[in-house]
């Protein structure tokens, strides 16, 4: 019989007073995950009694309306099936606290007369808020610039008598190492590194959290995690969603864009990185950056022997028909943009030197898993061939991230009876048999995090540009036709030629 633990939804202290300014106020992430989240927030807690929110578009719609939009949509969400909840049920006096802070200043973002508006609005606030300033940018990633640009000349982001201002800038940040760099020095011009908070939603995920927790505060694991006792490591981020109502947007990055620099880069780095002398946000993030400036660099044509695209046509997942790329709604008809790719890299280190490391992220894919497995090396000596054993059993050790979160450990035991055969076991560790949270958007302890200043979550100019760094070979190659670029049927294991990248090492992905 396991202990449960229960989590203390209210163990948190409150935030420091402050006002939110959200440009993009009407947008789907705001919808979906961020009024959600100081829902959410407001339940546990940890919102401040001092507290408002500024949203900022420019949709001709009142305050009122503003606000009933978005009772709506809570409602929707508490009333959804319990696997797909990220509420509880209905708190009618936590969703209040929330939605009577909310005053909306309509207006284009390139139009002078909003930051002026704002800056009243702020001054108003004030004798409650301390004259604290979250600003949240959850628009288009064309607008960060312009938006930080003209915070800085309305002088919105001066801070005085105590008080802060802050900005989280949601991902896509830069569409390459060029425009990753320019936004970099854009918004440095305006607010100082400490103040800047770039948003990963995946460092949000308590599994994923968990991965530093898992490594440096156990002492049995870290001293297998180096190359002599690891044989490869295998990242997969798999979706079984194809890109939905999101076609006008995906159809430009493509996969290699949406999730490798950021999403994959962060489990890659966290599971790779050395350990930091603190839990402090630089010292994390020092160590992070310092493992992806490892990474041996790819040339344009290793990205053609070590990296796979492909793009998903129709085919059936989860027993539903699902139709191809091409045919998704805001799709170019002929679109070239891949919606799978994978990629073997090296880190040229004391620690992994010839430990390959495979990614591969893709939607319309057979499961939905997203994974870290680890595979060690065999035993030296191979003592029991003579008796019925041919092989030992791989030794995975796999941190799943999502869903059914846990880590299990397979190891080789013998079956019962006289012979000697080994079977495959697992030991494994789930987290809802060990805790009992409730149900969140993944958004909550970062929001949380941005107003209380710790950016440990959230990723340094630096790590953004390193993480771009090491794809840009790829994003170079395939721009150049490069590569070759096939489909692969959606409800697959994506794209076959994948295979070759572990095949020709002797290796394969293991079954998703
Ligand atoms: C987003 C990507 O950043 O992450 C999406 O833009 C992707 O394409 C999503 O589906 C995956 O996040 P999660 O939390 O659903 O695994």
């Amino acid at each position: 019989m396991i202990d449960r633990l229960k989590i203390e939804e209210n163990a948190a202290k409150p935030a420091p007073s402050c006002t939110l300014v959200i440009f993009g106020i009407t947008g789907d992430l705001v919808h979906r995950l961020l009024m959600p989240a100081f829902y959410n927030l407001a339940r546990w807690k940890c919102l401040p009694a001092d507290f408002a929110i500024v949203g900022v578009g420019r949709s001709e719609i009142s305050v009122e309306q503003l606000r009933n939009d978005f009772s709506q949509a809570l409602q929707r969400y508490t009333a959804a099936k319990a696997e797909e909840a990220r509420l509880d049920a209905f708190d009618q006096n936590a969703w209040e606290s929330v939605i009577h802070r909310l005053a909306y200043v309509r207006g284009h973002v390139d139009d002078p007369a909003i930051y002026q508006n704002l800056f009243q609005c702020l001054n108003k606030l004030k004798p409650d808020t301390g004259g604290n300033v979250l600003f949240y940018l959850a628009v288009a990633p064309q607008f960060f610039a312009p938006i930080v640009q003209r915070i800085g000349e309305a002088g919105l982001a001066r801070e005085g008598e105590g008080a802060w201002r802050r900005i989280v800038i949601e991902k896509p940040f830069g569409r390459d190492l060029v425009s990753a760099k320019a936004l970099n020095r854009t918004t440095l011009q305006v607010f100082r590194e400490d103040q800047i908070f770039r948003m990963d939603h995946f460092l949000g995920k308590e599994t994923v959290q968990n991965i530093l927790a898992f490594r440096f505060g156990n002492g049995l694991f870290e001293p297998l995690w180096n190359r002599d006792r690891i044989d490869h490591v295998q990242i997969t981020v798999a979706e079984t969603v194809g890109v939905e109502r999101r076609g006008a947007f995906y159809d430009v990055p493509g996969a290699l864009r949406d999730m490798v620099p950021n999403h994959l880069m962060q489990l890659f780095s966290m599971v790779t990185m050395e350990p930091p002398i603190s839990f402090g946000a630089d010292a994390v993030r020092d160590k992070k950056r310092e493992v992806l400036m490892a990474v041996r660099s790819l040339s344009e044509s290793d990205a053609v022997e070590y990296a796979v695209r492909g793009q998903y046509e129709g085919g059936t997942v989860g027993g539903r028909a699902m139709r191809s790329y091409r045919e998704e709604s805001n799709v170019d008809p002929a679109s070239r943009t891949e919606t799978y790719a994978a990629l073997r890299l090296e880190i040229d280190n004391w620690r992994w030197a010839g430990v390959p490391f495979y990614l591969r992220t893709g939607k319309a894919m057979r499961t939905r898993s997203t994974e870290i497995a680890i595979r060690f090396k065999e035993t030296p000596l191979a003592i029991f061939f003579g008796a019925a054993v041919k092989q030992c059993v791989p030794n995975w050790l796999v941190l799943q991230i999502q869903p059914n979160e846990g880590i299990s450990l397979q190891f080789g035991a013998k079956g019962p009876g006289p012979d000697l055969k080994l079977s495959a076991v697992k030991m494994g560790f789930l987290y809802k048999d060990y805790f009992s949270t409730s149900p969140s958007t993944g958004y909550e302890t970062l929001i949380y995090d941005a107003m209380l200043g710790d950016a440990t979550q959230f990723q340094r100019a630096d790590n953004i540009e390193a993480g771009w760094r090491l794809i840009q070979p790829l994003l170079d190659a395939w721009a150049d036709g490069q590569s070759i670029f096939a489909s692969y049927p959606a409800g697959s294991a994506g794209r076959r030629e994948a295979e070759s990248l572990l095949a020709r090492d002797g290796r394969a992905w293991r079954p998703t």
